[in-house]
C-alpha cells in the first residue's frame, strides 16, 4: 500500500484566501499543503497538493493517482455538483477517498447541495473550513499510517 496520499483541488482554490474571504477564509492552499503534512509525518505518510482549474487534468491526476497513491482527499469545487467525469475516475481509484468543503455547502445555495463525488467519497468533510483537509488526513492516517 503506497503512503503517499493525493489532495486534489478543483476550480478557484487557487484563490484560497483572496477569494470571497468571509466564505472561505484566510488561508491558503499552502497554509492547507503544510498542515496535512504535519498530520502525514505523525502517521508515516506523504502528501503531493495540486489544484486545477481544469476539470480533464484533474481526471489525470486521478488516473496517476491509481499508479501512486494510497488515497485521495478531494475538493472538486463547483465540479462536485456538475461532473460525472471525475465520479467515473474515482471509481477506478481503489483506495478510501475522503471529499472536502471548506464551506457547509447546505446552508448555500440549492445546487450546491448535491455532489456528484459524493457517490464514491467514503466520508466528506463539510464546513469544518480550512481544517476540514487536516483532519480528512488524520482519518487517512487510521487507516492507511503506521
Ligand atoms: C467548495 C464549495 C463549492 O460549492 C464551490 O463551488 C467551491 C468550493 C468548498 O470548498 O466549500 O468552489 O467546494
Amino acid at each position: 500500500m503506497s503512503k503517499l496520499i493525493y489532495i486534489l483541488n478543483g476550480p478557484n482554490l487557487n484563490l484560497l484566501g483572496k477569494r470571497q474571504p468571509e466564505i472561505y477564509g484566510h488561508d491558503t492552499l499552502a497554509d492547507i499543503e503544510r498542515d496535512c503534512a504535519r498530520v502525514g509525518e505523525e502517521f508515516g505518510l506523504d502528501v503531493r497538493l495540486l489544484q486545477s482549474n481544469h476539470e480533464g487534468q484533474i481526471i489525470d491526476w486521478i488516473h496517476e493517482a491509481r499508479e501512486q497513491a494510497g488515497g485521495i482527499v478531494i475538493n472538486p469545487g463547483a465540479f462536485t455538483h456538475t461532473s460525472i467525469a471525475i465520479l467515473d475516475a474515482l471509481n477506478t481509484f481503489e483506495g478510501p477517498v475522503f471529499e472536502v468543503h471548506i464551506s457547509q455547502v447546505h446552508k448555500r445555495e440549492a445546487f450546491r447541495h448535491h455532489s456528484y463525488v459524493s457517490h464514491r467519497s467514503d466520508g466528506v468533510m463539510v464546513g469544518f473550513g480550512v481544517e476540514g483537509y487536516a483532519l480528512a488526513m488524520r482519518r487517512m492516517g487510521s487507516l492507511l499510517g503506521k
